[in-house]
């Protein structure tokens, strides 16, 4: 199949990665030639890792690199698609643009998926002439490793549209789950208001961050604790999702901590800025609190 990936971050590069591996052609869109250069090099080194552990050979390596090419205009690089994901920054007015463009360059038989973590689709959809044939693909970071692809259906989102897009997410390896059009769809949903606690426990000083995470870690069974995962996931990103879950419910349960507010605010966004929680530093896997919480 011909897919083209709008946006080269974190989420994009993970998901071209996916689709190529799995032998699809993969054209990756993002308008800074520099974020394209990043993320093939990032998709480099995310399929030397698999190579490195045995899960993948050098051949498949190599022809999964050759299934991605990559390319800063949008109007080439979604001519031939048969499906779009869209994977750019977690902004409604950015996205209502994107789809707009994407409804005129792309197909006219082209499925528009947009990998949105908490945008709602029904409203994406209305951007464009095809709302039919919108709909919600939202995998989770890292998309190599993750199982889950939350396929969030709009309100016109047709029924085959739907069966196409989780017979493609089982074919490629993941674990398709079907799921309505409401602020946060289900992942989000529950994850935010969990993350926002964690940061609200830690400001009114019920325990630190490190022993918030270790709570979670070794009495919950999370990979990481809730801190560190907001850190993983951008600040940013997090605070961005719980205002769509305060506006889309008008319910004050999901008012973001102040001190979320206050650190994106700083210019502290997690891993991605180097500071949250923790402090990162290129290389390194230690996990060390950030200064302000020692
Ligand atoms: N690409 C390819 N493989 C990768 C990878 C990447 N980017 N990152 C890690 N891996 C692989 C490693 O090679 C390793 O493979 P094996 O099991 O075959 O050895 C495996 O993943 C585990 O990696 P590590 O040993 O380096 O590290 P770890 O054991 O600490 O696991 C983790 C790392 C998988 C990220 C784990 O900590 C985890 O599952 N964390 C939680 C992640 C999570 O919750 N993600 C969802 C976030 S929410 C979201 O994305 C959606 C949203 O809308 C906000």
């Amino acid at each position: 199949m011909n897919i083209s990936i709008i946006g080269a971050g974190q989420m994009g590069n993970g998901i071209a990665h996916v689709f190529a591996q799995a032998g699809h052609r993969v054209t990756l869109v993002d308008l800074s030639p520099t974020n394209l250069e990043k993320a093939l090099a990032t998709i480099g080194k995310n399929l030397d890792r698999q190579v490195t552990k045995g899960s993948l050979t050098a051949e498949q390596k190599a022809t999964t690199l050759q299934n991605i090419i990559a390319t800063s205009t949008m109007a080439d690089g979604v001519k031939s698609a048969e499906l779009v994901v869209e994977a750019a920054t977690e902004n409604v007015d950015l996205k209502l643009r994107i789809f707009k463009e994407l409804d005129a360059h792309a197909p006219a038989g082209c499925i528009l998926g947009s990998n949105t973590s908490s945008i709602s689709i029904t409203r994406i959809a209305a951007a464009t002439q095809r709302p039919a044939q919108v709909i919600g693909m939202h995998f989770m970071n890292p998309v190599p490793v993750m199982k889950l692809v939350e396929v969030i259906r709009g309100y016109n989102t047709s029924d085959a549209v739907t069966k196409t897009v989780m017979d493609l997410s089982t074919a490629i390896g993941k674990a398709p789950v079907e799921v309505n059009d409401y602020a946060g769809f289900v992942s989000n949903r529950i994850l935010m208001p969990m993350i926002n606690e964690a940061i609200e426990t830690l400001f009114q000083g019920v325990g630190g961050v490190a022993e918030i995470d270790t709570v979670m870690k070794l009495g919950m069974a999370h990979p990481m604790g809730p801190l560190q995962l907001a850190d993983f996931i951008g600040l940013d990103t997090c605070l961005a999702i719980l205002r769509v879950l305060q506006e889309g419910f008008g319910n004050p349960k999901y008012a973001p901590c102040p001190l979320l507010v206050q650190m994106v605010t700083a210019g502290k966004l997690g891993m991605k800025s180097g500071e949250g929680f923790y402090s990162y530093t290129a290389g390194s896997k230690d996990l060390v609190v950030a200064p302000s919480f020692r």
